[in-house]
């Protein structure tokens, strides 16, 4: 394997920020691990790991070694008369694996589509769209551990996921190594139609209900709302949809009628941010060469030459004027190195 100096990140991010990593190196085997893990060079500089970059913030100077995840392979571990389990080596792209499952006749996974990134990061931020989390179809994931190579497999609950977050987010940052997940796939699973446009796109189709023609249908909604990565750089959702008690929810239709929120849990509503954002006025608006997308307020962009600092800068100006018009605060949705 070979470890890089000063090696430029800028095509291993989707938001295409100047960055360069102090060493690099790719990761295909087990052994690779093994053998960065006894090198003293490396024993005691931070470790960051990496997989497609799609939901991440990276500094100019990366200190350390950036370990890139790419290990590849899928596969049908097993099946019984109720599921598939399907496995996914971490490296492998995750809007081809979905593909992939959905070409071999397993479903589940078809509104999660077109999804940037890795299969290894989906269980990091819990990865979602249209009605589905992806928490609902991991059976486990097994991890390598930064400290002493040592590997894990973590059940679904000891991933301990919510929305957009997990372990791997928050006591086991930076900690482990995902190395590949195992997906439980129900072969009674029912399509879920109900987000947005999603029955009209697949009914409008017409190629019937099922899986593909779904993955279809979300496909299209998303070229049609998200710019795609290779075009105009960006992370997806730059925040996360703010989850506030019910009761301040019916305060602030008080004053805006047109709100949007969704039930969460019995006594908690999630507000959509892009609605917020969009009327606080930051909807298409720039500020120097990174701005929020014209067709989707929540997808921060990166128009030129940014560096993590433009990032950060707008992602202030636009949380902070959300919550002066609305007393309520959004928190970024991408991990910060
Ligand atoms: N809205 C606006 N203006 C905007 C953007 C949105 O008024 O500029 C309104 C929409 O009209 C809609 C509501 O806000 O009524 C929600 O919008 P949308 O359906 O586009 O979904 P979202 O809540 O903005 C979330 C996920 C997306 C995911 C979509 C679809 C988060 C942080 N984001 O966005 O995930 O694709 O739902 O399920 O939960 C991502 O995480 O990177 C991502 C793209």
């Amino acid at each position: 394997m070979e470890i890089l100096k000063n090696f430029d990140l800028k095509s291993l991010n989707t938001l295409q920020l100047q960055a360069f990593a102090e060493f690099y190196t790719e990761l295909h085997s087990e052994e690779d691990i093994q053998r960065i893990l006894a090198d003293a060079t490396f024993a005691n500089i931070p470790k960051r790991v990496l997989g497609g970059g799609s939901n991440l913030v990276m500094p100019t100077l990366v200190q350390g070694l950036v370990l890139k995840v790419s290990n590849t392979g899928k596969a049908l571990l097993k099946e019984d008369a109720t599921h598939w389990y399907v496995q996914s080596s971490a490296g492998e792209n995750w809007h081809d694996f979905v593909q992939w499952t959905l070409a071999q006749g397993f479903w589940g996974l078809e509104n999660l589509s077109l999804i940037p990134g890795t299969a290894g990061a989906a269980p990091i931020q819990n990865i979602g769209a249209y009605g589905v989390e992806v928490k609902d179809f991991i059976d486990s994931v097994s991890a390598i551990s930064l400290r002493d190579g040592s590997k894990r497999v973590f059940s679904n609950s000891e991933c301990e996921f919510a929305y957009r977050d997990s372990y791997f987010k928050n006591a086991g940052k930076d900690q482990w190594i995902i190395w590949d997940v195992t997906f439980k796939l129900p072969k009674a699973n029912r399509l879920a139609l109900d987000y947005g446009d999603i029955r009209k796109e697949a009914e409008r189709l017409g190629t019937g209900l099922n899986p593909r023609t779904v993955a279809q249908a979300v496909i299209n909604i998303r070229q049609s709302k998200l710019p795609d990565p290779k075009q105009i750089a960006n992370a997806g959702s730059f925040f996360k949809n703010p989850i506030i008690p019910t009761a301040l929810r019916d305060q602030l239709l008080n004053t805006y009628p047109h709100l949007v929120s969704f039930q969460y849990g019995e006594a908690q509503c999630k507000l959509a941010a892009g609605w917020l954002i969009d009327q606080a006025g930051w909807k298409g608006k720039s500020a120097g060469p990174v701005g929020m997308f014209e067709k989707q307020a929540l997808v921060l962009v990166n128009r030129g030459e940014a560096t993590a600092e433009d990032v950060w800068g707008l992602a202030q100006q636009v949380s902070a004027d959300v919550y002066a018009k609305f007393g309520v605060e959004i928190e970024p949705e991408p991990i910060r190195w």
